[in-house]
Parts: structure tokens; sequence; C-alpha cells
């Protein structure tokens, strides 16, 4: 994708400028950022996703039994037949790994990189519908997808900003007005993290949000610690065979630190591990337990794709790669492969995998590296069978 085409989808930006000025900095509305959007799914069918089991999905109603009353889904059928005329939200998390023409939309993003992206979740508003004035510590870009909705944006928060007392969501105490659009559909509105919006329905409507995720610097310290632990002995420890004679035998003296930040030091700077690390937490599944595959011999891969067989990503799988000296690193679903270089163009075929067939994978059925690693994705479930 060349960084210096104009997108419609950000306006007529280009990717480079998006990047340069308004990426994780300000806001930015797009009118007709996909002209014509005919939203892929309708409330009904959004409501039906509600109900199943797999699915993530949350009810917010303004005035429920208590002020912004929050019901978690899975919902019961009668659920939606006894909510009030007005004021209320459905949201329905991860819509893309159940609807594939939900999925298709995040073809728009290709700008940024895959593994930024956490999903889409769609939420469905009854006039006045809001989840109240709030921040996200992500980015998002709020597509409109049916109907009108009205957005305010406001200062800039933090975790010190003050909250209503509520026991699960987290509303704003105080909001201080800075712009205000009313989206139609098609219209998008990018918002950066921690920047203070309340979205409120003009009409029945529903909203996209193309969410992204960065993990916090807490998660990536203990993560990549215990992760690292599992590979130090239990002899590697704090040494000092340098020690001088101590003053006073109870004063922790700074040369004990210097030898602490040189021994995390030596582990932290793994550059291997690190990478290891990152790709195989960004690409741990939202939902592991979609991500199962059958048992399967290369012979029944290759026969099946011979019959005229495809093989798609299951959009439940996150994948990504890159490059450690002349090798390659595959990240699929939580786990990472080393593979050689010569694989490059059938890594990239892979994670973009819209669809591998008997044609396009014909060089790399033919390489035995190339085989073995295809069969083990469609039994590790990152790839699976299109009609399956
Ligand atoms: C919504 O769609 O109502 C909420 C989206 C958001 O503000 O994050
Ligand atoms: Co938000």
């Amino acid at each position: 994708m060349n960084p210096d085409t104009p997108l419609q989808l950000l306006g007529g930006l280009t990717a480079r400028e998006f990047l340069r000025d308004y990426w994780q900095k300000k806001p930015l509305l797009v009118r007709q950022a996909i002209p014509d959007f005919e939203s892929p799914i309708d409330a009904d069918e959004l409501a039906g996703l509600a109900l199943e089991e797999e699915v993530e999905s949350r009810l917010i109603i303004e005035h429920g039994e208590r002020p912004w009353e929050l019901r978690r889904g899975p919902f019961a059928e009668d659920a939606f037949s006894q909510l009030p005329e007005r004021d209320w939200t459905l949201l329905v998390q991860a819509v893309d790994q159940f609807v594939p023409e939900v999925a298709e939309l995040l073809e728009h993003f290709r700008f940024l990189p895959s593994w930024r992206i956490d999903d889409v979740m769609i939420s469905f508003a009854a006039p006045g519908g809001s989840v109240g004035p709030h921040f996200d510590n992500y980015d998002v870009f709020l597509l409109q997808g049916h109907g009108k909705r009205n957005w305010k944006i406001g200062q800039m928060c933090d975790s010190t900003s003050p909250l209503l007392e509520h026991a699960d969501l987290r509303i704003l105490a105080g909001f201080e007005e800075t712009a205000e659009w009313t989206l139609e559909p098609g219209d998008m509105l990018y918002l950066p993290p921690r920047l203070a919006h309340c979205g409120v329905a003009v009409d029945d409507c529903m909203t996209y949000s193309v969410g992204f995720r960065a993990p916090s610097a807490a998660e990536v310290l203990t993560h990549f610690t215990d992760f690292l632990a599992q590979f130090l002995p239990d002899e590697d420890r704090y040494t000092d065979a340098d020690a001088q004679p101590v003053a006073d035998p109870h004063q922790i003296q700074h040369d004990a630190l210097d030898r602490l930040k040189s021994l995390l030091a030596e582990h932290m700077s793994d550059e291997r591990l690190l990478l290891t690390w990152f790709g195989q937490f960004m690409t741990e599944p939202r939902y592991p337990e979609l991500v199962v595959g059958p048992e399967l011999e290369e012979e029944d891969l290759l026969d099946g794709l011979q019959q005229g067989a495809i093989l798609i990503r299951n959009p439940s799988a996150r994948m990504a790669w890159s490059e450690v000296d002349d090798d390659l690193l595959l990240f699929a679903s939580g786990q990472s492969r080393l593979l050689p270089g010569k694989l490059r163009e059938l890594l990239k075929m892979i994670c973009a995998a819209d669809a591998l067939h008997a044609d396009n994978l014909a060089p790399w059925l033919a390489d035995e590296d190339g085989r073995g690693l295809l069969c083990q994705l469609v039994k590790q479930g990152s790839l699976g069978f299109a009609d399956e």
C-alpha cells in the first residue's frame, strides 16, 4: 500500500499525513469516509448475535433499575421486547469474528498494522441512547452504520479524571465540550486515546467502532518477565564477586543497584526473546476456544486443495510475521514458529489469507517446509477450509 495515496477513508489525507498529524494526537471527522455505506447487518441480526453464548454483549439503559444500568449478555429472546422506548444501547463486541462482511470492513484499515487492531464492536441505540461521557485508552474509528448519532468531544483524560460512582461503568463526572457533530451513515470520527467523548443516538442508530489495542506498560513488564523467566536457570542469580568491605552491614549500597541494573539489562535486552514474546502476546486470540483445528495429515490437506478446497484465515485467529537475522518468525494465535527465509512470500500470503488454493499455493505445496507449515496451521485452527 502506497503511504502517499490519498484515501477516501481519511477524507483525502494520505496514510503518511494521517499518521503524522492525527494518529494518537487529535480527532478527525471524515464525512462520507465510506460513501453510501450500508450496514451489512441490521438491528435484528445484531440482537440475534447478543443471544449467542460465545458472543460478548452488553445493554446500557440510562434510566433503568438504577441510573446507567448495565446488563451483560448472552440475552434471552424476550430481553429486547421489554426495553423502554428510548435511551438504551446494545453493544456487541468482535462482530468481525462472526460476520465476514463486517470483517471485510477492516480492509479499509490496512494502512495500520493489523496486529494493532482489536475488534469491530457494533452498537445499536434507541433514540437518546448513549453509554455516557467517557474516555477509552485506545484509538477508535467510529463509523456511522445506520441512522444518526450526535457526537460531542471534550477534554483529555487519564486515570485521575473524576468518575461517577458506578460499579461497572467508567462514566466521567465532568465533560468539557470542545466540538460537536452529527454523523450520518458513512461518516466517521477518529478519536485518539483518552479523549472524552459522548455519542447520543438521534434516531434508531448503529455505530461501528473499529478499536485498537496497545498493551499497557504494566502488561508488557509482567508478561514479558514471566515469559523470560521460563528460560532462566535457578543458578542465574544476583552475584557480587566484586564486593568490597562494608562500613555498615545494614546499608544497601548503590553498587548493589548497579549489579541489579546490569542483571536486568542483560536479560531485558535480548531482542529475539522480546520479539518472540511480543508476537505471541499480540496474536493471542480474543476467543481461544474458537481457534481449534481438525486432526489432519499432509496428504488430506493436499487432496483437499487438489479437489478445489480453499483455505482462509480463521476470523478468530490473529497472525503476524517478522524477521530475525536470515530467518523469519510467524506468529499465529499466540504461538511462534522460526522458519527459513525462503518462506517469506508464503508467510505474507498466510497472514493476509483471504483465499489460499491449489493454484496460488502450488510452489509452496511442492516444498516440504511450506507444506508442513500449512498443515500445522490448519491443525492449530489458525487456517481453515472456507466452507467448514
Ligand atoms: C457506542 O457505540 O455507543 C459507544 C462507542 C464508544 O463511545 O466507544
Ligand atoms: Co468510547
